[in-house]
């Protein structure tokens, strides 16, 4: 059973400037909770017991965040503040957490990378930091992935979300081999192509699990776009080789949040916050005369 996640937050994050000048884009709210959250908790209820964090400068904030704080915890307690002592229940999650620096932003793909030290010969999932799935991350994505991993015998397995064609310049793009269901097997996968060579409208979703073999093909993957090296580019090269790749597709309810431009992130928030047990109704009403 793999219980073990490398999740990258070292990106940047310049399309959300000047929110990200000093404070990580994977801890930007999204309703209640930090966007990076809402992802380790959605890794936990899929079994994962160890998170690997791919950080760099200025990030420590997310490692604050996931530390048990003994003397808030004290404060509130002696207050009698229960209810906002409820709020840290996701310190004592079941689960360990280890960090290590991607030293320079060459990439997601170099960010997956810096984790081959720890990794070893594991196999792992890769659930980027800066992506919900799924409103407030009700998804088990991950756990089914892990056991399609263990009964196809694949190194490779990807989520994939169907985007509207005019949106597949922005994503990679799966070349399904036969048709489509739910889990289908990958011929090939194509970085950002242009509307009309995209071979079919399922984007990459934020989340892989993988045999260690892909460190060997990210070792070997030269820096594409920008310098960086791209994680689609060394997936392409494992599949060209043969090795197996299987593609599994979100369910409707399973939207994926991505939160790398104001866009995204705005309609997040929005639509999270509209959700909220507590805030939600007024907050409905509040944009409803805003509207009028
Ligand atoms: P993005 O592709 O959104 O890149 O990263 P970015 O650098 O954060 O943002 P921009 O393009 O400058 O606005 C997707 C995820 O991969 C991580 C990011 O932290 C984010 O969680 N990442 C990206 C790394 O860990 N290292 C990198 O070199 C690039």
């Amino acid at each position: 059973m793999i219980d073990l996640a490398l999740v990258p937050v070292a990106g940047w994050g310049t399309r959300m400037l000047p929110a990200t000048k000093s404070q990580p884009k994977e801890m930007l709210p999204v309703g209640r909770k930090p966007i990076v959250q809402y992802v380790v908790e959605e890794l936990v209820k899929s079994g994962i017991r160890q998170v690997l964090f791919i950080t760099g400068q200025g990030k420590t904030s997310i490692e604050n965040h996931f530390d048990i704080d003994a003397p808030l915890i004290t404060y509130l307690r002696e207050t009698g503040r229960e209810e906002q002592l409820q709020e840290l229940q996701f310190e004592r999650e079941d689960v360990e957490y280890f960090y290590t620096r991607q030293r320079r932003q060459l990439g997601l793909g170099h960010a997956v990378l810096c984790g081959k030290a720890m990794i070893g010969a594991h196999p792992f999932v890769v659930a980027l930091g800066d992506s919900i799935i799924g409103l407030n991350a009700e998804s088990d994505i991950v756990s089914r992935m892990t056991s399609i991993f263990e009964r196809e015998k694949a190194d490779i397995v990807v989520c994939f979300e169907e985007v509207p064609s005019e949106e597949v310049v922005h994503y990679g793009i799966a070349k399904p081999k036969g048709t489509v269901g739910e889990i289908f097997e990958l011929a090939d996968l194509i970085e950002k192509p242009s509307v009309a060579d995209a071979p079919s409208r399922l984007a990459v979703a934020a989340r892989y699990v993988f045999s260690p073999v892909i460190f060997d093909a990210l070792a070997e993957t030269k820096p594409g776009k920008g310098g960086e090296i791209q994680l689609t580019d060394a997936i392409h090269i494992l599949l060209k080789r043969g090795h197996k790749g299987i593609g599994v597709k979100l369910a409707d309810h399973e939207r994926r949040f991505d939160i790398g431009n104001f866009e995204s992130y705005f309609q997040a928030f929005v639509e999270f916050a509209l959700a909220d047990p507590q805030y939600g109704a007024a907050l409905h009403e509040h944009v409803r005369r805003l509207l009028n």
